[in-house]
């Protein structure tokens, strides 16, 4: 009989969504090289999913990687990231610059030994100077959340490689679009795949894309802990992927034209851009990120946090809701939303005001969101 998916050769357009927890064995031939590793097979969905493979294979050729492990959520991977290469005793670099989510992560960390320093990304330049001998990793974001402060990825590889310690790079505010932190000598990249990667505000994933031997570590880690993203997430994230390069271009062209914009008026304090030739970062981002600048910016509303939740009540067509990298344009108080885990002190140290806001930019037409913000701060 001819295998029902692909009669006559004819493959379907789109990665069927394979469903099945577990796989009839065909011999125990085929059993063993499946679980020596010979082959790609399927046994049990823990283990590996076809639908989640085909999409792995994408998002590894996206970053130039040699294979990607995809999850269930950004914070997924990045916490499998930790937990398959840190020990009790270990040391691990963070920078205060990052996802709020990092910071419950590592109280977890320490309470199993071990040692995480935060550095604030503006002294990104002296870095070298917070690695210790036993320092393993050091995970950064560039550009950052939510100040999308940029750090140089070849001088942090040039540093992690000198102290024998691994550079994680989390892509995704950037996107494979714009920046390939493995070309700049990061050993591995992770992604909320839930953001540009996907895409829709449908789905929630996370990948980290490295060499064959990281998939290797990686993929014992995901098989163990059950982190595997089902199927149906799998192929919406496939979808997603269709439409990536082009929705990255026109949030990335949003992202510039809102900061350009906001960056005239009197009631904006300021605006965290890399692609403004005002911003600190704009050297450096143009060095390491191509076609644009991604599609997320931060700026202060006036002088208090009332004046930034009555900005964005006087929003008509943007959206205020947590998340980025979407088909919509999201706007959210970062202090109130993304850093709400970390203590309050913690949340305004290193550049975060009360009065911050992010946006992060979608695919509408240009016009609309300058028409909408504009309005919304003569209102103010
Ligand atoms: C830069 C960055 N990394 C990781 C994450 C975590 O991703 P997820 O929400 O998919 O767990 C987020 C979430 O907002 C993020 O912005």
């Amino acid at each position: 009989m001819t295998d029902p998916l692909t009669p006559y050769g004819n493959k379907p357009m789109v990665t069927p969504i394979v469903n099945a927890v577990n796989y009839e064995y065909k011999s125990f031939e085929v059993l063993r090289q499946i679980t020596d590793g010979e082959i790609d097979g399927y046994t049990y969905h823990r283990d590996d999913n076809p639908t989640v493979r085909a999409v792995e294979s994408k998002v590894a050729a996206m970053e130039n990687a040699q294979d990607c492990i995809i999850c269930t959520s950004g914070m997924a991977a990045c916490s499998l990231v930790y937990l398959t290469y840190l020990s009790s005793g270990d040391n691990l670099i963070l920078f205060h610059d990052i996802y709020g989510a990092h910071y419950k992560v590592s109280l977890m960390l320490e309470r199993m030994g071990i040692d995480v320093t935060w550095v604030n990304a503006d002294e990104g330049e002296r870095l070298a100077e917070y690695v210790k001998p036993n320092t393993k990793m050091i995970f950064c974001e560039t550009p950052s959340n939510p100040l999308c402060k940029i750090l140089d990825i070849e001088q942090c590889a040039r540093i992690a490689g000198e102290a024998g310690a691994l550079l994680i790079v989390d892509n995704t505010f950037a996107t494979p679009f714009h920046q390939l932190p493995l070309e700049h000598g990061a050993h591995m990249v992770v992604h909320s795949a839930t953001k540009a990667l996907g895409g829709h505000n449908d789905l929630m994933a996370g990948a980290i894309a490295g060499s064959k031997e990281d998939y290797e570590k990686l993929w014992f880690s995901r098989q163990a802990l059950g982190t595997t993203l089902d199927a149906y997430s799998a192929s919406l994230l496939e979808r997603g992927l269709k439409t990536f390069e082009m929705r990255a271009e026109r949030m990335s062209q949003n992202a510039l034209a809102v900061a350009r914009c906001l960056e005239k008026h009197d009631r904006i304090t300021r605006v965290c851009y890399p692609g403004l030739e005002s911003d600190p970062g704009h050297a450096t981002a143009c060095r390491q990120m191509a076609r644009g600048f991604g599609g997320v910016l931060a700026f202060d509303v006036g002088e208090t946090q009332d004046d930034a939740k009555r900005f964005i009540g006087n929003l008509e067509k943007i959206v205020h809701a947590v998340s980025l990298g979407a088909t919509e344009t999201l706007i959210c108080i970062p202090y109130l939303t993304t850093m709400l885990y970390m203590p309050p002190e913690r949340r305004v140290g290193f550049g975060v005001q009360e009065n911050t806001v992010r946006l992060s930019a979608g695919i509408e037409q240009e016009s609309v969101l300058l028409e909408d913000i504009t309005q919304a701060l003569q209102k103010l």
